[in-house]
């Protein structure tokens, strides 16, 4: 914070407002007094240009591509972290020593089970109800399972709930891929880890051995890395606008997976694996396909590209392109996907309507190549973009609790008829 101040003139009066700076040098003008000293509000549909709290999580920049978690660079947990240290490290605050991460890992393990009646849960589903659906339903009905730890304001029941949390979605979303196939749920193995769990629980079956495959194991937990948290997007603010009013964790996750079902928000990632076989399918040349995308009426986007923040390169992206090769490699796997891939992502960066918008590839571009290169069905893709999210979920739920903050409710400019008075139906037009 500095004590340097912006001053306003509005009709005949001027005020000064604060000037906040971040530990990263980002600046923004408070004008939390704006209302009340002159009777104007601000308008910024989007917020694209509204700081909605300060954060002490994740840092990014979008200009040069930065993204550190805790203070940390992705680059650096990509390489060298784990996803359930990285979890710690976003809800914590800091790496775990021995110690700490040994409860940690333990508890989850510990809690990896769902209650039985949920089998029923997902018995009266659709077989073709779409997993983040079912996700959702589940993370909202842990809700009645678990009366007894949804205090937002109580320490124990706020850690036995993100443990609970952490533990089963892995669980929820490979029981719904599970119900979708007609196969047997698998209950979780503890001895694996979280990865190789997930993993079990996805494609072992109660009839044959399974071997956790060490390169699809390294592979996930990377993917769960990158997608951990990204401070303020849809379905973070979800979490906390959802969170602002008190109601209990399970409740405020099971709106973000919603709000990250979307196509504009973590749902590209299946789009974008669905745009591909689609140009493959259809036999459109990746230039007919970019064409589609520039029309004006703005019906089919290059799904995987543009951010509302990144506006020269995606980090995890960078990050994830690499491993989506290595992977390929690794398995054997010839794709044209992955060639089509290769092609749009050319021809966009080269094409004037993609460099004047600044849209360059994001995270869900290549991470969906890899997916199905392990064999996820595409209904799964934005399942486990989910399971990635979460610890950032959670960590911007805990710190909006442990700072002061108000409910979420923007207001609105009324631009809707005036003086009208109520016409007897007889007298209608
Ligand atoms: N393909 C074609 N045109 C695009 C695209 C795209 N992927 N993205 C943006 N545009 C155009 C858009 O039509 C608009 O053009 P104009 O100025 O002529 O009206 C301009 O670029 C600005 O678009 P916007 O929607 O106002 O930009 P935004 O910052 O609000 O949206 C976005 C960001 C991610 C929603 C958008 O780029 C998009 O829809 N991308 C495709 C979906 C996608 O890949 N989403 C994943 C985002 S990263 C992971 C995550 O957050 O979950």
């Amino acid at each position: 914070m500095a004590d340097k101040t912006a001053q306003l003139r509005l009709d005949d009066q001027t005020i000064e407002l604060p000037i906040v700076v971040g530990s990263e040098g980002e600046r923004a003008v408070d004008i939390t007094s704006l209302r009340s000293k002159t009777g104007y509000i601000t308008m910024d549909p989007g917020y694209a240009n509204t700081g909605s709290c300060t954060s002490r999580i994740t840092f990014v920049d979008g200009e040069n591509g930065v993204l550190h978690y805790r203070g940390i660079p992705i680059d650096d947990l990509a390489d060298k972290g784990s996803f359930l240290e990285t979890a710690y490290l976003l809800i914590y605050g800091k790496l775990p020593n021995k110690d700490q991460f040994n409860y940690f890992t333990e508890s989850i393990s510990r809690h990896t089970m769902l209650h039985e009646d949920f089998k029923a849960f997902y018995g009266a589903l659709p077989k073709d109800a779409h997993p983040m659906a079912a996700c959702s339903a589940v993370v909202g009905a842990l809700a009645t399972f678990y009366p007894d730890s949804l205090d937002p304001r109580d320490p124990r029941q706020v850690e036995i709930s993100v443990h609970r949390l952490l533990a089963k979605l892995p669980t929820i979303a490979a029981y719904a891929y599970k119900h979708s196939i007609g196969q047997p749920f698998m209950y979780p193995d503890n001895r694996l880890d979280y990865v190789g769990n997930f993993l079990h629980l996805m494609f072992a079956t109660p009839c044959e051995d399974f071997e956790v495959d060490p390169v699809v194991k390294k592979a996930i937990d990377l993917l769960l890395i990158l997608h951990a948290d990204h401070e303020q997007n849809c379905s973070a603010s979800t979490v906390r606008l959802v969170g602002s009013s008190h109601v209990n964790l399970f409740a405020a996750i099971a709106a973000g997976i919603n709000a990250l079902w979307g196509s504009r928000h973590g749902g590209a990632n299946q789009e974008v694996i669905e745009m591909l076989a689609a140009i493959r399918d259809e036999g459109l040349t990746a230039s007919e396909f970019v064409e589609r995308a520039k029309s004006s009426d703005d019906t089919s986007r290059l799904m995987g590209f543009g951010h509302r923040v990144y506006k020269n390169f995606d980090p995890r992206m960078t990050i994830i392109k690499k491993a989506c090769f290595d992977v390929l490699e690794k398995l054997g796997v010839q794709n044209k996907l992955v060639e089509i891939a290769v092609e749009l992502e050319e021809i966009a960066l080269k094409d004037d309507y993609f460099v004047e918008r600044k849209l360059y590839p994001n995270v869900d571009f290549y991470s969906g190549v890899i997916y199905n290169a392990i064999g996820t069905p595409m209904n799964m893709f934005t399942a486990m973009f989910a399971i990635g999210r979460l610890p950032g979920w959670i960590a911007q739920w805990v710190e909006m609790h442990q700072d002061k903050h108000k409910i979420y409710r923007p207001r609105q400019i009324y631009v809707g008829e005036t003086g009208r008075r109520y016409v007897d139906i007889a007298e209608r037009d």
